[in-house]
């Protein structure tokens, strides 16, 4: 009996590795199974199949760390291998999804050219176009985030560069394609904000130690930080505890780009009633030091919070009372201040948000 039983919770946990798709990189996510000499000419891959695992249009080169690029040096931020994008070039995957699920795709990108470049990563019918004009991290690669919603079981994964320049060894860098499963958050009783601790959102890779950029979702409809919205011209930075201090949980938003970075959610509210707003703000631990200020919005009602950072981990908790006005309300943070690291004059960082909480007050 006993025996029977194992053998069916075996079967089951078999079942689900076999058919589901793990979260992490995908295959040969980071291009680290390399293609056959046979199938380069130079750095250049030749042919749809060259590259492993992936299907490749147009001219895409496969990089080594280390190699030159006129006085540059080219840097991979995992592995030894990326891959670049030419004028019009893309690369593809097929992958195994469960229909009607959402999923969220991490990969680490760079610009190698002043010019300004861009990515149009698509599932179809879904597509969003990433600018890649900031460069948040100063070894210039950063990785990205987005989110899309399978209509099929089985669906292709593009990353394409759109631009058209002169110099054709300009074009972006491409490494670490990661997808992970998203599970959608409800409001609870305790607490009408969905994820309020940014517990749910993109995979972020073992050694994150610069977290990764959520864009603002201008072109697609799903969030890779279910339940939030990124307003605004440039991107916020999700952060975990492992590579940094967080306040709650083992998650949290960086506000890295001052008011050109806002994050919103909107919430069902009761007009006329009165609700408390109360949330986290803090430093990562991360070397951003300074005199900062975390602005809150609960429709047109707003706190400004202060906020010393030594940049060594900490936080304090604000609280923002109003009445709505109407049945529903935008919640919204961003930080008024740009903040560069103190260690690293290139790089953004900002306040730190977290565990934001909404409730409405009993007998108003
Ligand atoms: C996707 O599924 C097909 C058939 O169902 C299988 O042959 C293929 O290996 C799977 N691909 C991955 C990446 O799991
Ligand atoms: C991005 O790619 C998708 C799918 O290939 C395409 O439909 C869409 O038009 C592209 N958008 C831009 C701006 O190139
Ligand atoms: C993470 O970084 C450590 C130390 O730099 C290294 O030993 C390890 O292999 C890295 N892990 C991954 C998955 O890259
Ligand atoms: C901040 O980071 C340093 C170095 O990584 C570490 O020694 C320290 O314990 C961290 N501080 C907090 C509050 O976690």
């Amino acid at each position: 009996m006993r025996g029977a039983m194992l053998l069916s919770v075996l079967l089951v946990t078999t079942c689900r590795f076999a058919f589901s798709l793990k979260d992490g990189l995908v295959e040969n996510g980071n291009f680290e199974f390399s293609p056959k000499q046979s199938d380069m000419k130079g750095t250049e891959l030749i042919g749809r199949y060259a590259l492993p695992k992936w299907e490749i249009s147009g001219f895409v080169e496969y990089i080594k760390a280390g190699q030159k690029q006129g006085d540059m040096l080219l840097v991979v931020p995992e592995g030894a291998y990326a891959v670049r994008l030419g004028n019009e070039a893309s690369i593809k995957q097929i992958l195994n999804v469960t229909k009607g699920m959402y999923y969220s795709i991490t990969f680490s990108a760079a610009r190698t050219c002043a010019q300004e470049e861009k990515l149009n990563i698509s599932v179809s019918p879904e597509w969003g176009v990433l600018p890649m004009q900031t460069m948040y991290s100063s070894n210039g690669w950063d990785s990205y985030a987005w989110a899309f919603k399978a209509l099929l079981d089985v669906v292709d994964l593009v990353i394409h560069n759109p631009g058209v320049e002169e110099d054709p060894a300009c074009g972006p860098l491409i490494d670490s394609v990661a997808i992970k499963a998203l599970y959608p958050p409800k409001p609870t009783n305790k607490n009408i904000m969905k994820n309020w601790g940014f517990e749910e959102g993109p995979y972020l890779f073992p050694n994150a130690t610069s977290g990764v950029l959520i864009p603002p979702n201008i072109e697609d409809k799903h969030s890779p930080l279910p339940g939030w919205m990124v307003e605004s011209l440039k991107a916020v930075k999700y952060i975990n505890a492992e590579n940094f201090w967080v306040p709650q949980g083992r998650y949290a938003i960086e506000l890295v780009a001052g008011k050109e970075s806002a994050i919103a959610q909107v919430v069902r509210t009761i007009t006329g009633k009165t609700y408390t707003l109360s949330f986290s703000v803090g430093d990562a631990n991360n070397s951003c030091e300074g005199s900062m200020v975390v602005e809150a919005f609960a429709g047109k009602d707003t706190i400004k919070v202060p906020y010393e950072s030594k940049g060594k981990g900490g936080f304090k908790r604000a609280v923002l009372k109003f009445v709505a006005v109407s049945t529903r309300t935008r919640i919204m943070f961003y930080s008024t201040f740009y903040t560069m690291r103190s260690d690293d004059f290139s790089s953004l960082c900002g306040p730190v948000i977290d565990d934001v909480k909404l409730l409405s007050l009993r007998g108003t």
